[in-house]
């Protein structure tokens, strides 16, 4: 294995990233109700093999061993998500108080270990009871998430000051309205828009209510922009379908949350689809409250190219019309992903530009096929590979100029992978699904050696 000796600036923080509904398992334990993806996962033909979260990593019985298992990898902070139908099963009323517990423990155990909570208000499990009233298309949802912030906070905020309110809005809204893949599974380009708009006023709508229950937090969003490549050798229609495609992916978000508009040619290009009603005075002005830092989670890069000669080019993405997926260029990993650490640091440096903020890099990881071998070990060379190249490309943009403050390597643990169930696994630490043994893969291994060189440094 080659070694890694990139170094980070003093105070640079190593953690580990989670997200509730793919680990906790105990979705009917204490008061929770379901969300958006016990419904969703329990839909025949949603989820690969039918694989649900019921049990997922059973981390809601298992917390101190897994909070165990970071010390041992000696990250300093970790970042995980609360669960809303935990807090407020009925998605707005009266909070759960058992809901809330687990939390409290959570972070308590957290802090005993010398690990730095960074939470997130939503990682996508929005209570069904509130999907049932149009969810994230029902403008009341800003009002909802701020009261289910407010709770949040206002029990949390006395120990945690790392506050982020979504994560990957892109993935709630195009993703689940307009593509599908995932919950609630629409196929609406216009909703994936007005979905967007409530996902940034509910995060706009909750900054300066995480101030207020939590003064002196750091408030941010998590996003996840990614670097658009048209062809190397293409022409005006090309670089008119790579606009598009970064105004759907990037933009949409970083114009509204940063900027205050959203980005040139986005409104015309969608203006086909309605008169953006739903974008309401004023609303701009809460979108773009300011935050502390930026979350940015990136995997990999975008390449399209414009639709040629009667090609299909129907588009679900919003202003996307014409615009075609052109193939990954490998290696691919077990997702069928593209692995470029160039446009890892490309779109560091460009989030750093839109936002002005310091960053954190909050997900970043693989998928592997990986197995335990006879030695009872995980030898997870891709993964290592894959680390230590997105790590150096981090040291590159720090040493360029930017200001990135931590990364948190997707996942801790392997874990319910969305639509892929768990045929796909990001840890890097291996989960036995039957015995829900953990084992520490090779990535794990060189992810505590890098941190322990970080710190004796
Ligand atoms: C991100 C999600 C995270 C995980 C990784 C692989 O989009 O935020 O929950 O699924 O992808």
């Amino acid at each position: 294995m080659t070694s890694f000796t990139r170094t980070f600036p003093d105070g640079f923080l190593f953690g580990t990233a989670t997200a509730s509904y793919q680990i906790e398992g105990a979705v009917a334990e204490d008061g929770r109700r379901p969300s958006i993806w016990d419904t969703f996962s329990h839909t025949p033909g949603k989820v690969a093999n039918g694989d649900t979260g019921d049990v997922a990593c059973d981390h809601y019985h298992r917390m101190p061993a897994d909070v165990a298992i970071m010390t041992d990898l000696g990250v300093d902070a970790y970042r995980f998500s609360v669960a809303w139908p935990r807090i407020v099963p009925a998605g707005e009323g009266a909070p759960n108080p058992a809901g809330l517990a687990f939390y409290d423990r959570l972070v308590d155990e957290l802090l005993g270990a010398g690990i730095r909570p960074v939470v997130t208000l939503y990682h996508w499990d929005l209570p069904q009871a509130l999907d049932d009233r149009g969810g994230w298309l029902n403008r009341d949802v800003a009002q909802w998430f701020t009261e289910y912030t407010r709770t949040v906070v206002g029990a949390l905020g006395d120990r945690v000051s790392n506050w982020t309110t979504l994560n990957e809005p892109w993935c709630s809204s195009v993703l689940s309205y307009a593509i599908g893949d995932h919950a609630p599974g629409h196929h609406d380009t216009l909703e994936s828009m007005v979905a967007a708009h409530h996902l940034m006023l509910a995060h706009g709508a909750a900054v300066p209510v995480i101030r207020e229950e939590c003064p002196g937090a750091e408030v941010s969003v998590t996003l996840n922009p990614t670097q658009v490549w048209g062809p190397a050798d293409g022409d005006d229609l090309d670089a008119d379908a790579v606009r598009r495609a970064d105004n759907a992916l990037n933009g949409l978000f970083f114009g509204p949350i940063f900027h205050g508009a959203y980005p040139d040619g986005f409104l015309d290009d969608t203006a086909h689809l309605t008169d953006h009603a739903y974008i309401h005075d004023g609303d701009l002005r809460t979108i773009s409250a300011p935050l502390d830092n930026l979350g940015v989670n990136n995997y990999f890069p975008t390449r399209v190219r414009a639709a040629r000669d009667g090609e299909d080019g129907r588009n679900p993405m919003p202003g996307c019309d014409g615009v075609v997926a052109d193939p990954p260029h490998p290696p691919l990993t077990a997702m069928g992903w593209e692995q470029s650490p160039e446009s890892h640091r490309l779109i560091i440096e460009r989030s750093a530009r839109e936002s002005g903020l310091p960053l954190y890099i909050t997900e970043n990881g693989s998928a592997w096929d990986d197995t335990v071998d006879a030695d009872g070990q995980v030898h997870d060379a891709e993964r290592v590979t894959y680390l230590q190249e997105h790590l150096a490309a981090v040291a590159d943009a720090i040493e360029g100029g930017t200001d990135v403050r931590g990364y948190f390597a997707w996942s801790l643990l392997d874990n319910f992978e969305w639509a892929y169930g768990y045929d796909k696994r990001f840890g890097i630490v291996h989960v036995d699904y039957d015995s829900q043994v953990r084992t520490v893969k090779d990535s794990g291994l060189e992810f505590a050696r890098i941190i322990a060189a970080h710190h004796d440094r």
